[in-house]
């Protein structure tokens, strides 16, 4: 039996050799695609992998996301229909999303963005810092990822929102179920999208919906790229509604040079790099995966397929 590494384009995946054989030696590992045996294959770790691969495995059971998200995953045109798919959790992931939102909620309110182009232009010229209740913060999707976020900015004083399919309650945090969504955006000026990206979820994030925040407005997104749409956010900062942006995820990644992104001082750019996998800190819970996956156990951070999270 061999759990396969498929993720050509991951820089890092040596690392996870590494991590896994740590934990248990006898491991059998295969990396795409140098593979001795495809009926041998129960078990996958996949980030992005190439089309057509994933129904090459005759003995295939689990699939796991190298990380949270399993977008790339549910939406492959042959992902078997009987195979179970799973994700990481891992308290580092959460902690670096938090540290991520933070700091740029931070930035933002103290406007250290300006400041950072003033310093490029000897430019020396005063912001008035904007007070927490000035800023009511909106965090959609309230899953591993997004719960946590809520709370650590409502430990640090802020008035935070939270919206999710179904109503969540968090302590500090004023929650809204899906068809609240109107409500949700008329209550919050900086805008945080932490949703799963599925069908229902997919360019939510356009003119309309930013239309109804409070203004100016201030967006961060740390999901993915698909749930902008590009353009309306450009429309929505050139006619004010919107007055910065903070965006970690792309449709196409890495950002093409000719994106129009690129040439907006207003609009922070990081390259996918709010929170990192660290294969240290999860090979345990994916060798625990594996072992359950084969003894025909129920995996853990298993995902319902329909639902897409
Ligand atoms: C990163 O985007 C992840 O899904 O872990």
């Amino acid at each position: 039996m061999s759990l396969l590494l498929l993720a050509p384009h991951h820089n890092n995946l040596m690392a996870w050799k590494e991590a896994l054989l740590e934990e248990d030696p006898n491991l059998d590992i295969e990396i795409w695609p140098n593979i001795e045996d495809r009926e041998r294959v129960q078990f996958i770790l996949s980030w992005n992998q190439p089309k057509q691969t994933l129904n090459r495995f005759p003995n295939l059971k689990v699939i796991s996301s190298l990380g949270a998200g399993v977008d790339h995953i549910l939406r492959d045109e042959v992902l078997p229909e009987n195979v179970t798919v799973c994700r990481i959790v891992s308290p580092s992931l959460v902690r670096q999303m938090q540290e991520y939102i933070l700091m740029t909620v931070l930035n933002y309110q103290r406007n250290m963005y300006a400041y950072y182009q003033q310093r490029t232009e000897r430019k020396w010229s005063e912001h008035p810092n904007k007070k927490p209740d000035e800023i009511p913060i909106g965090v959609m999707g309230l899953g591993t990822l997004g719960k946590p976020v809520a709370e650590i900015l409502a430990q640090n004083g802020y008035q935070v929102n939270g919206w999710s399919h179904t109503r969540r309650t968090i302590e500090g945090v004023d929650t809204f179920a899906s068809d609240e969504l109107d409500q949700f955006l008329e209550s919050t000026r900086v805008l945080v999208c932490l949703l799963p990206l599925t069908s229902d979820t997919e360019e939510i994030l356009n003119l309309a919906l930013f239309r109804k925040l409070r203004r100016p407005a201030y967006l961060i997104n740390a999901a993915r790229g698909e749930h902008l749409v590009d353009e309306d956010l450009i429309y929505a900062m050139d006619t004010g509604w919107i007055e910065g942006a903070c965006l970690d995820v792309f449709s196409e990644e890495p950002l093409p040079d000719r994106h129009p992104f690129w040439n907006r001082q207003d609009i922070m750019i990081t390259p996918h790099s709010a929170s990192f996998t660290l294969p240290r800190e999860v090979a345990g819970q994916v060798i625990e995966n594996y072992k359950r996956a084969l003894s025909g156990m129920e995996v853990k951070n298993k995902i319902d397929r329909d639902k897409g999270y």
